[in-house]
């Protein structure tokens, strides 16, 4: 089973870079399975509804979100419309979403759970390894992957020691930037942060001008993303269907 997991999808440049490549993407790659985080999808913070379909239209299967997740207020009232859209189970700020989601892929049984580290995180956060225990106990699928939202890289290699041996793979995002240290660990595809899909000129997808005003001329600047062509950055696994582990990570980073 080829699975792609792409990261943070950031604001327009990010969504136009998906919709003009994803479907190529996926063929070239011979990908059975999409999962992409989407959480910086709307204007560079939190995600609409029309967003969602727009991402679950280029060929997303799952979208996963983080710390931005209920940014745009829209979201919450139109949760139903949105079947595959999953929010860290650990956020705790919103009882609405589900924090993990099973789908069927030519007969196999793909979970996908979304969960946010602590560690120099702000939120109203439930510990993440209890809350994957309770979630493990409850799962029944044959591939389990993670979404492990967090910005220490501690953190991150800790929950892979930790679940390395009950879950398929453990993906890093949140931090914007790739790490080169792609592994499989006991069976465990692993990468700190997969990276984003979004402005490639920008600080982690924003405006570079908008930061050095709010930096250096003490001007009170409201967010604003970098409107540069986007980087695509995600990694391509391989998982053995019938035993859940991994066999293969592959980086992929298609810049402007
Ligand atoms: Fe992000
Ligand atoms: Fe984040």
């Amino acid at each position: 089973m080829k699975i792609l997991f792409l990261g943070d999808v950031t604001a327009r440049s990010g969504r136009d870079a998906l919709a003009a490549r994803l479907r190529s993407l996926r063929e070239e790659t011979a990908t059975d399975f999409t999962i992409i985080n989407g959480e910086n999808a709307a204007h560079g913070k939190g995600i609409t509804s029309s967003i969602y379909r727009q991402l679950i239209g280029c060929g997303a299967d799952v979208i996963t979100l983080g710390n931005h997740a209920f940014s745009k207020s829209e979201i919450l009232a139109k949760w139903q419309d949105c079947p595959n859209l999953i929010r860290p189970a650990n956020l705790m700020s919103y009882s609405v979403g589900p924090g993990w989601i099973v789908r069927e892929c030519h007969g196999t049984r793909i979970a996908v759970i979304n969960l946010m580290g602590t560690v120099f995180m702000d939120g109203d956060l439930s510990d993440p390894f209890a809350t994957m225990d309770h979630i493990l106990e409850t799962i029944d699928a044959d591939i389990i992957l993670v979404d492990f939202h967090a910005e220490a890289t501690s953190e991150k290699e800790l929950f892979l020691r930790v679940f390395c041996e009950q879950v398929s793979a453990v993906i890093g995002t949140h931090t914007h930037v790739q790490t080169a240290d792609e592994q499989i660990y006991h069976g465990c595809a692993y990468i700190t942060d997969v990276g984003m899909c979004g402005p490639f000129d920008s600080i982690l997808g924003r405006d570079t001008d908008e930061v050095i005003q709010r930096r250096f001329d003490g001007i009170a600047t409201h967010y604003q993303p970098s409107e540069a062509p986007a980087v695509i950055c995600g990694v391509l696994l391989e998982i053995d269907e019938a035993t859940g582990r991994a066999m293969a990570i592959h980086r992929i980073q298609e810049r402007p």
